[in-house]
């Protein structure tokens, strides 16, 4: 199977090849040398524009999910409800040009290009925990930028408690809006604090590459602590407001899927066990794993929900 994707504008010789990327981290790991940004893989994106980035962040020490797993097992609705299904059907999706509108509670709306985006915003690559809520886990090497410097640049007024995501909803490029099995456009929010909290990005990237469609280009959503599903994708606005928005999968079913959405082995999805998961790629006999309170990230956010009795607030 060809994907068409937006990585038509790389030339081979410009992408950097699975095995080469882990081999070169690996050696500069050995040596415990920090990566100049001129040496790090760098990928085009539409016009031939390079996407540059510093030296990672791992907050996962786990060997990371191989590329063609986190790009042929995915959730992305609005190409169909089949993991397979967005690998197959996301190359109707065009994501040059692309803006992203900021409305609501901010001193002035306004709408930005994803290239001026990725020009303007420092670009890292994140290695984090991506842990779904159907109890399945990948290790994945994002490419994203400080969803906090987003923040500062939108300007917020005081009166914006939250941050609220759109996902584009077209049915000229994304087959699978003509079923009701969602309320289109997904949408996703988080509070205030949750969002500029440093481990929240929007990504932009995969293993050095421009975002492939199905994985939510050119711009998505990844908060590392939280269920995949918050992690929303290709998005075309942004809102600040006063009140808790409404979101997609706790209106369609809001006793399964709530605002918050914290990984939580302590608190079962009414119809399975959060406890454990599956490794995407660990091979059908390997042991699950024991999920994490927080993804593994408690040292880092538990604070954000002090005095929550979180079973009430999942
Ligand atoms: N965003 C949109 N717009 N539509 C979707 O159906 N699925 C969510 C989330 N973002 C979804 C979405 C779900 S359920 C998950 S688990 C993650 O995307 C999956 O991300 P991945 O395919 O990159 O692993």
């Amino acid at each position: 199977m060809i994907l068409k994707s937006n990585t038509n504008s790389i030339t081979p010789s410009e992408i950097t090849s699975e095995s080469i990327y882990f081999k070169r981290r690996e050696v500069l790991k050995a040596l415990g040398i920090a990566v100049p940004v001129s040496l790090m893989p760098q990928a085009g994106f539409a016009n031939n524009q390079k996407l540059k980035y510093s030296p990672r962040v791992i907050t996962c020490p786990d060997k990371e999910t191989t590329y063609q797993d986190i790009t042929h097992y995915n959730n992305f609705y609005e190409f169909g409800t089949d993991k397979s299904d967005p690998a197959k059907y996301s190359g109707s999706l065009k994501t040059n040009p692309w803006n992203i509108d900021i409305e609501g509670n901010v001193k002035k709306t306004k709408s930005i290009g994803i290239e001026d985006l990725i020009r303007q915003f420092p670009l890292e690559e994140r290695i984090y925990r991506h842990r779904c809520v159907e109890a399945w886990s990948m290790v994945v090497p994002w490419v994203g930028l400080s969803l906090k410097k987003f923040i500062e640049w939108c300007e917020p007024t005081n009166n914006a408690k939250y941050i609220e995501f759109v996902s584009l909803a077209d049915p000229s490029m994304m087959p699978g809006i003509s079923s009701p099995i969602l309320k289109w456009p997904y949408t996703e929010a988080l509070r205030i604090d949750e969002a500029v909290h440093p481990l929240s990005i929007l990504a932009v990237g995969l293993y050095g590459q421009v975002l492939p469609n199905q994985n939510g280009a050119p711009i998505r959503l990844v908060v590392p602590w939280k269920y995949g599903f918050k992690g929303i994708k290709s998005i075309v606005k942004i809102r600040f407001v006063e009140n808790q928005p409404n979101t997609t999968w706790n209106l369609a079913n809001p006793n399964e899927y709530g605002f918050y959405s914290n990984v939580n082995p302590e608190v079962d999805h009414p119809r399975w066990s959060q406890a454990t998961e599956r490794r995407i790629g660990d091979g059908l006999f390997a042991a699950r794993r024991k999920t994490l309170m927080f993804n593994g990230y408690a040292d880092q956010v538990a604070h954000l929900y002090n005095g929550m009795n979180l079973k009430q607030y999942f």
